[in-house]
């Protein structure tokens, strides 16, 4: 199949590099491919609105990550962040090429266990884990909980006293550096719903607290400074904070860090203002730097573990929807409606979040038009993407909007009784189900009559 590659949906002045793995492309008949599936096929099989995920840049953005950690510090983990996108497949998918995975909830330990991920490989997030879910844990062997209060060291301790184990723990430190996107903030701010801060001294207390629990053993720290981060000084920065923080433990507490997980962040692109690094380059960076921290602190090496969602799935994903309605104010503003919205896809209502789109089908007709994309639910908010450059739609016509792989699915609701769209895996030409259509049955199948 001859294919554009896709400069000319992000018309860009983009590296080769960032061209080179973007997904999707357009073939001859002007038509808009995901895994060298025509869209075409995908909406005439599968209908609107659909989430599709390209498994090859899924392969490839987790080998890029695992292999360059594995060269450059062959102590490493990548663990896939799940919550930018769960579901058995995917769960499936990344466990094949080596990765371990985070969760942030039962629900997600649930999904991982059943699918069949290694419990040695899974690392429990949750500054608000409860009772059920801690045992859950217990229960599944996972590696490790990552504290985050208190509280829940006591509760955790308590429980694995009753199992009869010893739980792994890593303590959630908030280690003063907050980043988004190429800025970040040296901050010794303490006002954080997650983990502990090194400023205050809490993080210290907690880990001596950790330390003195018997069904507890401390493997490591773990932080996590920000999302959609596009260079790796804050990254650096907070290694440099981090391994700081480990030479104060053992100074004081003669406690050697076995696990240090430096959390996810990695940026992605939605539209052509978003610059990331290669893959490869944020690992190597941040490996660059612990080990010299390492040499420099005379710290023994501890086993790394980064944590990326977004950058492994994001790209990975379009939403196909059906325009439904095109509505011109004239002189100020035109309305793309579609068969989908905020229901499954919240992130422009949430973050005024931005993304590009094109005419699935008229992918090669020029951009010429500026539009806002609305959704279908009974709210004013309920909108996809403001302003955004599309070819000519009318009414019918198939909207792709890009960049919907992370957090869209995983943040879905059926507001409005709408329907969560199905999810399919693109490879080769060939696409399946991974996650199936619902119904109207599945709506009122736990609803009880008065
Ligand atoms: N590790 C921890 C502890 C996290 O809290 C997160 C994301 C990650 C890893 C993965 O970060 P990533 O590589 O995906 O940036 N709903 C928001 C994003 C929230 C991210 C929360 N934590 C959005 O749609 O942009």
């Amino acid at each position: 199949m001859v294919t554009t590659k896709a400069k000319t949906i992000f018309k860009s002045d983009m590296n080769s590099d960032i061209q080179a793995r973007l997904t999707p492309s357009i073939n001859n008949k002007g038509h808009l491919v995901l895994g060298e599936c025509d869209c075409y096929d995908l909406v005439k099989e599968f209908g609107t609105p659909l989430y599709a995920l390209d498994q090859q840049y899924i392969e490839y953005m987790s080998l890029a990550l695992v292999n360059t950690a594995k060269k450059e510090y062959p102590n490493s983990l990548i663990c896939y962040a799940s919550k930018a996108m769960c579901c058995k497949a995917l769960y499936q998918l990344v466990s094949r090429l080596g990765l371990g995975v985070d969760v942030a909830s039962g629900g997600e330990l649930y999904t991982a266990i059943i699918a069949g991920v290694d419990p040695n490989k899974i690392y429990v997030h949750g500054n608000a884990k409860t009772v059920a879910e801690l045992s859950e844990c217990l229960v599944a062997d996972v590696h490790a909980v990552v504290i985050d209060s208190l509280d829940e060291i006591e509760t955790l301790n308590n429980l694995a006293l009753n199992h009869g184990k010893i739980q792994g723990v890593l303590v959630r430190v908030n280690p003063g550096v907050e980043a988004h996107t190429h800025e970040y903030i040296q901050t010794a701010k303490v006002d954080s719903k997650f983990g502990f801060s090194v400023a205050n001294g809490t993080a210290k207390q907690a880990i001596n607290v950790v330390n003195n629990k018997q069904n507890l053993k401390l493997l490591g720290l773990h932080c996590h400074i920000g999302s959609q981060i596009f260079d790796t000084t804050a990254f650096e920065l907070a290694v440099d904070k981090m391994t700081d923080f480990m030479v104060e433990l053992k100074n004081n507490f003669k406690i050697e860090i076995e696990e240090l997980n430096m959390g996810g962040g990695f940026g992605v692109i939605y539209t052509d203002e978003d610059k990331p690094l290669k893959p490869e380059i944020y690992v190597r960076n941040i490996v660059g730097k612990l080990k010299e921290c390492i040499e420099k602190k005379s710290i023994k090496p501890p086993r790394l573990i980064l944590e990326p969602g977004r950058s492994i799935v994001g790209e990975a994903g379009i939403t196909l929807y059906n325009v439904t309605t095109v509505k011109e104010i004239p002189n100020v503003r035109k309305y793309i409606a579609v068969n989908g919205g905020m229901f499954e896809n919240p992130r422009h209502a949430l973050y005024q979040s931005k993304y590009t789109a094109t005419l699935a089908l008229k992918a090669n007709e020029p951009k010429t038009e500026t539009v806002t994309i609305a959704g279908k639910c009974c709210e004013s908010g309920d909108i996809l993407a403001r302003d955004l450059k599309l070819q000519r739609a009318e009414k019918g016509d198939v909207l792709a909007v890009l960049s919907t792989g992370a957090y869209n699915y995983s943040m879905a609701s059926n507001y409005n009784r709408n329907l969560i769209p199905p999810v399919i895996l693109c490879n080769n030409g060939k696409a399946k189900y991974i996650v199936k259509p619902q119904t109207y049955e599945d709506l009122v199948a736990r609803d009880e009559d008065l």
